[in-house]
């Protein structure tokens, strides 16, 4: 008879030697590193006091230290082994303390008074029940509890040890109120979400969510798969129609395309960038004319706004503004925004 999978003994085995694996590509932690320090940032939340449940071999745990310096920071992991790797990886962050715990026992949490209660991609290794219980207590010890996991029903079956949850749901049971951040890009069609979730939250954490709630529901169309292949496929046609191949152009599309194969023979620049990569959307009005300018020096023959990006257009509206006064815009349909940079 099969034994029944226990969640602890497996992340006990695990732990023995996670670090060495690569089972997410870096640049999707990466850009999931820089979204959670952006939304923490842009929402002001409190960080003096912080608990990381789960925290792993303290990747995001060094994160939070060195982007909070005066922070106090209680990281805590079932694993023996990777608290050990832990406190190697962050043995440079003075006032961060590791511990172990196992949120299934029932010891207190170590300490109280947090300003957040954070765990990164730990949730969803649990099954909803745990996760309710889990949050009831953290809310107790944290104003705030946020977590980074996956959350959009995957149309593949589940790994045992995995739980693709609706967190405003879980979240509501524990008694909590939750504002929703999706990553501004899937991985294999997975999405992930950012949640900050408290008895009541702040103003700053709505108004963020509805900045950044119209790039989020183009990023979700769950359903739509298919609309979403032939809209991206239409859009596609268009650009080759529209630009001369081999031409090195600026794409704003929140990294929701990803490699476009029928692109392929275009340099494409992603907006904003940074040595090549995707940096993120600009902090303001005057970040995104800047850089538009520095690209168009190097050679940028066109700025492309896909569907999943417009809506930059009204967000950053002293941008758009300026653009439109001073580019030609040579299409404008529901794929596609395009403006001729004339360089
Ligand atoms: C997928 S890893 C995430 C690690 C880290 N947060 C990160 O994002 O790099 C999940 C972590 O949760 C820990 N974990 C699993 N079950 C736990 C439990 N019952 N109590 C405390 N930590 C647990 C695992 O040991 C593992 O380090």
């Amino acid at each position: 008879m099969e034994a029944e999978f226990n969640v602890n003994d497996y992340w006990l085995e695990r732990g023995r030697d996670y670090m060495r694996e690569q089972r997410t590509p870096p640049e999707f932690h990466r850009m999931q590193e820089r979204f959670l320090l952006g939304v923490l940032q842009r929402s002001a939340l409190p960080m003096r006091r912080v608990l990381e449940i789960g925290c792993g071999f303290g990747r995001v745990t060094r994160l939070l230290a060195e982007a909070w310096p005066e922070a106090e920071i209680m990281a805590v992991d079932l694993s023996p082994e990777q608290l050990a790797n832990a406190r190697r990886y962050c043995s440079d962050a003075p006032r961060v303390r590791f511990a172990p715990y196992d949120f299934y026992s029932n010891e207190p949490l170590p300490g109280a008074g947090y300003d957040m209660a954070l765990a990164v991609e730990v949730f969803l290794h649990h099954p909803p029940e745990a996760v309710v219980g889990l949050a009831r207590r953290l809310a107790d010890a944290a104003c705030y509890v946020v977590n980074i996991d996956w959350s959009e029903s995957w149309p593949w079956p589940t790994p045992e040890h995995v739980w693709v949850h609706d967190f405003a749901g879980l979240y509501a049971q524990a008694g909590l109120v939750c504002a929703a951040f999706p990553l501004p890009g899937k991985i294999e069609g997975k999405q992930q979400q950012l949640f900050v979730a408290g008895r009541t939250l702040p103003e700053s954490v709505r108004q963020l969510e509805n900045t950044l709630r119209p790039a989020a529901a183009s990023a979700q169309a769950p359903a739509a798969a298919d609309a979403w292949t032939q809209r991206l496929a239409m859009a596609t046609d268009e650009l080759r129609r529209l630009i001369p191949g081999q031409s090195r152009w600026i794409l704003v599309d929140d990294a929701q395309w990803g490699r476009v194969r029928a692109l392929s023979g275009y340099r494409i620049v992603p907006f904003l960038e940074k040595d090549g990569a995707w940096w993120g959307p600009p902090a303001d009005d005057a970040t995104a004319w800047e850089e538009l300018q520095r690209l168009r020096r190097a050679g940028a023959s066109h700025l492309v706004f896909a569907w999943p990006a417009f809506w930059w257009l009204q967000h950053y509206a002293d941008f758009s503004e300026r653009l439109r006064a001073t580019f030609p815009c040579v299409l404008e349909n529901n794929r596609l925004v395009v403006f001729a940079l004339g360089s």
